[in-house]
């Protein structure tokens, strides 16, 4: 098997994380997204992947090299963007499947615990049914945000709907990854072009897309409440009801840790601070005394003076919080910003990279 990956979206939702780092690499329970990915895809026998790049496609090749988990990884860089289907047409020549080999695309802002061996064995089946592509399915209660499919008990996919605005009787949305024939690439145009919209449809018109429904954890994460959500939830499922300790890290009996809980290596709290439920602390965080951090993301190198509480938010890379700071209701803090002692940032407030902030904010603001 051999997988495309589509990881060149500017990742606009998640600003100002993504000011300095691609979607792709964000931490997800301290580790970046595309190394679960990779990690995965390897157990799967995934030999080859092409990254299709375009935002800060730099990043990724610093990051990655030309090797993950025993996967050989290529780029390829679009000129400019070109949806989610002209990348993969880009793709193309610099494919060489086997006969019969599949071909695993998939949208890269996705954290799942997917077995993707069964989703190949699944598309197999398929091809002999007629199958061009075989859609990941999941079920979700709000669909408006997602593609959206009608399946039939054979497994058929009749019909595909991308974020549909009216009323539909289908809880099945794609889970934006897909197994597929090399027979794809002449349903793709050479240009910029939804998958989505333009191919999907197509395919199901006639009759050649099917369906696998994936039942086991799944999130995509785009945006700031599903980027938390999908870290909790991988933190819960890894640390349980224990905290994760990832190193050396020092703490004493008066600090209280309230799992699910991950401290990343280097990680110092001071006495008397709560921890959890549901924080991640990435490496070499340092926490004052009498510090409450709860629902949480916080990201590497960040230092909080004493007294600060942070709920429900997210704290980027190297960020300063002097004394008694509060930051909470989804608000987000940018790399490397500095929040002045007794600042609070109390609902949606978010930092760009590099501020300097003295002044409290109470309600949505984006401190630019
Ligand atoms: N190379 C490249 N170039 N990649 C792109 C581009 C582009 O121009 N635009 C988007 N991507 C990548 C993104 O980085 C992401 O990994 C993937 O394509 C999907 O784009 P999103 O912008 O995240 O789409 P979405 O989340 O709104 O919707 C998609 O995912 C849903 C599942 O999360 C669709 O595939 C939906 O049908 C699906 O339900
Ligand atoms: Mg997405």
């Amino acid at each position: 098997m051999k997988a495309i990956i589509l990881a060149g979206g500017p990742g606009t939702r998640l600003r100002p994380l993504t000011c300095t780092r691609p979607k792709l690499l964000m931490p997800i329970a301290n580790r970046p997204l595309l190394d679960w990915t990779f990690e995965r895809l390897s157990w799967a026998g995934v030999s080859e992947a092409i990254l299709a790049v375009n935002y800060m496609a730099e990043a990724f090749e610093k990051h990655f090299g030309g090797e993950r988990y025993g996967i050989r990884i290529t780029y390829s860089r679009e000129e400019k963007a070109m949806g989610t289907g002209g990348p993969v047409k880009l793709c193309e020549r610099l494919l060489k499947l086997e006969e019969e080999e599949t071909l695993l695309i998939m949208n890269g802002d996705i954290w799942c615990d997917l077995d993707f061996s069964a989703l190949e064995a699944s598309h197999k089946r398929n091809v002999s049914r007629g199958a061009v592509a075989t859609i990941t399915l999941y079920e979700v209660e709000d669909v408006s945000r997602f593609g959206v499919v009608e399946l039939q008990p054979d497994g058929r996919i009749t019909a595909f709907h991308e974020k549909p605005s009216g009323r539909v009787e289908s809880k099945l949305i794609n889970a934006g990854i897909y197994a597929s024939t090399s027979q794809i690439f002449s349903y793709i145009e050479p240009r910029k072009t939804s998958i989505e919209r333009e191919v999907f449809p197509r395919l199901a018109g006639e009759n050649r897309l099917y369906g696998f429904q994936h039942r086991g954890e799944w999130g995509d994460v785009g945006k700031f409440e599903d980027y938390l959500k999908v870290n909790f939830r991988v933190a819960k499922s890894l640390a349980g009801e224990k905290p994760r300790i990832e190193g050396s890290v020092e703490y004493d009996s008066t600090v209280k840790l309230n799992p699910p809980v991950i401290l990343g290596d280097g990680v110092k709290l001071s006495p008397g601070s709560k921890i959890g439920p549901n924080a991640i602390l990435g490496r070499n965080v340092t926490v004052g005394r009498e510090c409450q951090i709860s629902n949480s993301v916080v990201f590497d190198g960040v230092e909080f003076g004493d007294g600060c509480l942070v709920k429900g938010s997210i704290i980027g890379e190297g960020v300063l919080l002097g004394g008694n700071v509060r930051i909470t209701g989804g608000s987000v803090v940018g790399d490397l910003a500095i929040i002045s002692p007794g600042v609070k940032l109390l609902r949606k407030v978010y930092v760009c990279p590099r501020k300097e902030v003295e002044k409290s904010a109470l309600g949505p603001k984006r401190i630019v």
